[in-house]
């Protein structure tokens, strides 16, 4: 395991921006990993595939990118096959490799960008699905203790992009693998409306294919195109709020979420006109307004000044307060779109 000093955080995030960690490791194996985790630094930063995080500033820590791989498979039970996945594998080609082997249930949540490990924090969820709905389980390592301990779905208190691993365990656990249940048999998730059109007896694979190209049609590759998604929550809003702005905008999507109603942050942000604004090399996607590109040398500061821009503007035209889903890294740990400044 070599630390590297003063290194260069850009090639491990997707949104492709400069930012300098004073150490960082690699670990590849759980002994790498509590070894690193052992070395001295004022703070530390547990590292998937950077797909979900903008730096705002160098980080003053070490960076632990969490590499560990294999799957394992455990098919004995007749209503599920059972998954094993190391935190370390990339979710998409995960993915691609249960609907190669017959294992149906994952395609809704192709061509996430990140790894395994990170699936769980946020609750990743797409066309329908959430991780929550497949997950089995959630090996955790304790930082302190050093202890691996296993949290069912209902400890890991999945919510809307949310977990117990952004609250009480952020900065205490390590996700080292999640387990999933895939259900027997296969039952087809085509709700979502691109995927509507499939018919109920579409293949797992169509819908894959469906999803793969709706993504690639609306959401910029991080490869060609730094981003990280969505870079905003949907936000959620009471019904006395939705009736007061539903009355000046009949067409408004939303959808129901628990006794509140969800609404879409791209839309809103749409209907601003702000698809294609600019921020120095930071741009609102001009296909979907809900991510923020890095157009080829943005800054962080383009992209908090631009994200700040978003905020205010739809506050100002709807009333509706946007929280990012990005997580923003300071020099001293995570940080927020109100605290972190601009330059
Ligand atoms: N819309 C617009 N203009 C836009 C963007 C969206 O009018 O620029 C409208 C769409 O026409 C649609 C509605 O807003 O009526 C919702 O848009 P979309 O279906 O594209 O989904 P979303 O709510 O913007 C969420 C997730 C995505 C996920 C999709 C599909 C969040 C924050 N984002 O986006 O997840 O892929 O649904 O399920 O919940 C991610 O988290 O990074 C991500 C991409």
């Amino acid at each position: 395991m070599q630390i590297l000093k003063n290194h260069n955080l850009k090639p491990y995030t997707s949104f492709g921006v400069d930012a300098y960690a004073a150490q960082f490791v690699t670990v590849t194996t759980l002994t790498e990993l509590k070894s690193a985790l052992a070395l001295p630094t004022p703070q530390r930063l547990i590292l998937g595939g950077g797909s979900n995080l903008l730096f705002c500033d160098d980080f003053d820590g070490l960076v632990i990118r969490i590499c560990l791989t294999g799957i394992t498979v455990n098919e004995s039970a007749s209503d599920v096959v059972s998954l094993h996945v190391s935190a370390g594998e990339n979710w998409h080609e995960f993915v691609q490799w249960t609907l190669a082997q017959g294992y149906d249930g994952l395609e809704n949540l192709a061509l996430i960008p990140g790894v395994v490990g990170a699936a769980p924090v946020q609750n990743i969820g797409a066309y329908g699905v959430e991780l929550g709905d497949v997950c089995d389980y959630v090996d955790v390592l304790n930082i302190e203790t050093l202890a691996v301990r296993r949290y069912t779905p209902e400890e890991c208190q999945f919510g809307y992009r949310d977990s117990i691993f952004k609250r009480e365990l952020k900065d205490r656990a390590v996700i080292i693998a999640v387990g999933i249940k895939l259900a027997k048999p296969w039952v087809a998730k085509i709700n979502y409306g691109p995927l509507a059109s499939l018919g109920a007896d579409a293949s797992a694979v169509a819908i894959f294919k469906q999803v793969c190209l709706t993504r690639q049609q609306k959401l910029p590759d991080p490869n060609k195109l730094g981003n990280a998604g969505s870079f905003f929550k949907n936000p959620i809003i009471n019904k006395i709020q939705f009736s007061a702005i539903a009355a000046l905008h009949p067409h408004m999507p939303h959808y129901p979420a628990g006794d509140d109603i969800k609404l879409a942050a791209g839309w809103l942000i749409d209907q601003c006109e702000l698809k294609g604004y600019q921020q120095g090399g930071a741009q609102v996607h001009t296909e979907q307004a809900l991510v923020i590109v890095n157009t080829g040398s943005a800054t962080a500061t383009d992209i908090i000044v631009l994200a700040k821009h978003i905020q205010t503007t739809v506050l100002a035209r709807f009333g509706v307060e946007l929280h990012h889903e990005v997580r923003f890294m300071g020099r001293d740990g995570e940080t927020n779109l109100a605290e972190v400044s601009c330059g």
